[in-house]
C-alpha cells in the first residue's frame, strides 16, 4: 500500500515517528513536510532524534495567515496528489497543515486517514477546532485516541469506520522515556534539581494574541514559588518583545526537542501549559498538571485532579496551582490505550477500517 503523511508542525512529527517505523515495515509511506514549522529547535531537531525517514517533499510554506498559510499548503499539496496517486492520504491532529492535506485529498476522491479524529473543546473560535471538525467530516477513517473522541464523533452523526486505536503520543512516551533518562540526553536538566521547579509552556493564540491575558499569566507565573522553566515558541517570544514583558522568576529558554522535554516533564514538581500534548505527556508521567484555558479536548486527565483547569486571571491560576500541589498520588485509570495505537492505526488503514481481524 501507499499513502502520502503530511506533517508540518512539531506535534506532528512526534506523532509521525511511531506510525511511520512501523507502516514502511511493509507499505510505502511519502512523507510530506509543509513548512508550517521551520525554525531548526521546532523541525529538523525533532527528525535527527526520532529517526524520522527525510521528507520526500519540503513545501516551505512558511508563516502568514491562515488563510494563506493554508491555501499555499492545499495547492502544492494538491500537485503532489496528482502525481504520486497514492491509495490514501494520513494527517495529525488539528493544524493548518491537518486541514489542507484532508482537504486536497477528498477533493480527489483519496481516502483520508485521520489519527487523533474526535477531539473537541466545543470553542470554534479555536483555530485548531476548526481544523478538527472539517477534517473529521472529511474522512473516511476515524482513528481516535480516547472513547470519548469515539463519543464525541457519534454526537455529530460519525459513526462508520470510526476506531479507538488509542493515542498514540502514548506510544512516543513509552518509546521514549528510557532514551531521554539516559544521561547523555539529560543536560537539559543541570542545575534543576527534581520537584523545585515548574515547567511551563504557552502558544495559543487564544493566550498570546490578547496583551493583557498574555501579561496576567506572566505576572502569575513571576509569584509562585518556585522558578518556573518556560521553553519559549516563537509566537511567544515575538509577543512579549513586543509587549516588553520582562520576567525574572520565569526562565525563558530555547524549545527544546523531544527528549529533553520528556525529562523535564518527568523532574517538574508541576506542568502549567496550554498546550494539549503536555497535558497528556504530564498525565503519562504522573505529573500534575494546570491548563491556562476554559476548555480542555482531553478530558480524561481532568479524572482525579491529576489536571485542572484554570481561567486567565492572576488570582486563579495561583490559586490552582497551590491547590494542585496538594493532589499528588491519586489513581490514573488508563484512558488513552497500551501504548499500541501504532499498530492499530496501521493494521486498520492497510484492513481498510477492520482492526484484529
Ligand atoms: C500550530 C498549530 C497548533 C499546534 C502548534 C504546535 C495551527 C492553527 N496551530 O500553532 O495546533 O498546537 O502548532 O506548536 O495550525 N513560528 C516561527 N518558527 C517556527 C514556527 C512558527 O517563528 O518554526 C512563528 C511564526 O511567527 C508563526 C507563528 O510562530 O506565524 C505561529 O505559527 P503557526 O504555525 O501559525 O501556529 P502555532 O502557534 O505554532
Amino acid at each position: 500500500m501507499k499513502i502520502v503523511t503530511v506533517v508540518g508542525a512539531r506535534p506532528q512529527f512526534i506523532k509521525a515517528a511511531p506510525f511511520s517505523e512501523v507502516f514502511r515495515k511493509e507499505n510505502r509511506e511519502i512523507l510530506v513536510h509543509t513548512g508550517q514549522h521551520y525554525d531548526a529547535n521546532m523541525s529538523d531537531v525533532f527528525f535527527q532524534e526520532l529517526s524520522i525517514p527525510k521528507p520526500d517533499y519540503h513545501l516551505e510554506v512558511g508563516s502568514g495567515s491562515h488563510g494563506k498559510q493554508t491555501g499555499r499548503m492545499l495547492e502544492k499539496i494538491e500537485e503532489i496528489l496528482l502525481s504520486e496517486r497514492p491509495d490514501g492520504l494520513l494527517v495529525y491532529g488539528d493544524t493548518n497543515s491537518t486541514l489542507a492535506g484532508a482537504l486536497a485529498a477528498s477533493k480527489l476522491h483519496i481516502p483520508v486517514f485521520h489519527v487523533e479524529a474526535g477531539l473537541r473543546s466545543y470553542n470554534k473560535q479555536m483555530p485548531e477546532e476548526q481544523n478538527r471538525i472539517l477534517t473529521d467530516h472529511i474522512s473516511d477513517l476515524l482513528l481516535c485516541p480516547t472513547q470519548t473522541a469515539v463519543d464525541n464523533l457519534a454526537k455529530e452523526g460519525i459513526v462508520e469506520q470510526v476506531i479507538n486505536t488509542g493515542d498514540i503520543m502514548y506510544d512516543a512516551v513509552l518509546r521514549n522515556l528510557d532514551i531521554a533518562q539516559h544521561k547523555d540526553n539529560k543536560e537539559i536538566l543541570v542545575g534543576l534539581e527534581k520537584g523545585q521547579y515548574y515547567l511551563a509552556t504557552i502558544h495559543r493564540a487564544e493566550n498570546t494574541d490578547i496583551p493583557e491575558k498574555l501579561r496576567t499569566i506572566f505576572t502569575a507565573l513571576e509569584q509562585l514559588g518556585k522558578r518556573v522553566i518556560l521553553p519559549i515558541h516563537p509566537r511567544t517570544r515575538k509577543i512579549i518583545g513586543e509587549f516588553g514583558i520582562r520576567t525574572n522568576n520565569v526562565i525563558l529558554i530555547e524549545p527544546v526537542s523531544y527528549l529533553p522535554m520528556l525529562n523535564l516533564i518527568a523532574n517538574a514538581l508541576m506542568v502549567i501549559t496550554d498546550s494539549g500534548g503536555l497535558q497528556k505527556e504530564a498525565y503519562f508521567l504522573k505529573v500534575p498538571c494546570t491548563t491556562l484555558r476554559d476548555q480542555t479536548e482531553w478530558i480524561e486527565t481532568l479524572e482525579n485532579n491529576w489536571n485542572v483547569l484554570s481561567a486567565i486571571d492572576e488570582e486563579e491560576i495561583i490559586r490552582i496551582v497551590g491547590r494542585q500541589l496538594t493532589c499528588l498520588e491519586h489513581p490514573q485509570p488508563q484512558l488513552f490505550g497500551n501504548g499500541q495505537a501504532a499498530k492499530l492505526i496501521c493494521q486498520a488503514i492497510v484492513k481498510g477500517g477492520k482492526v484484529n481481524e
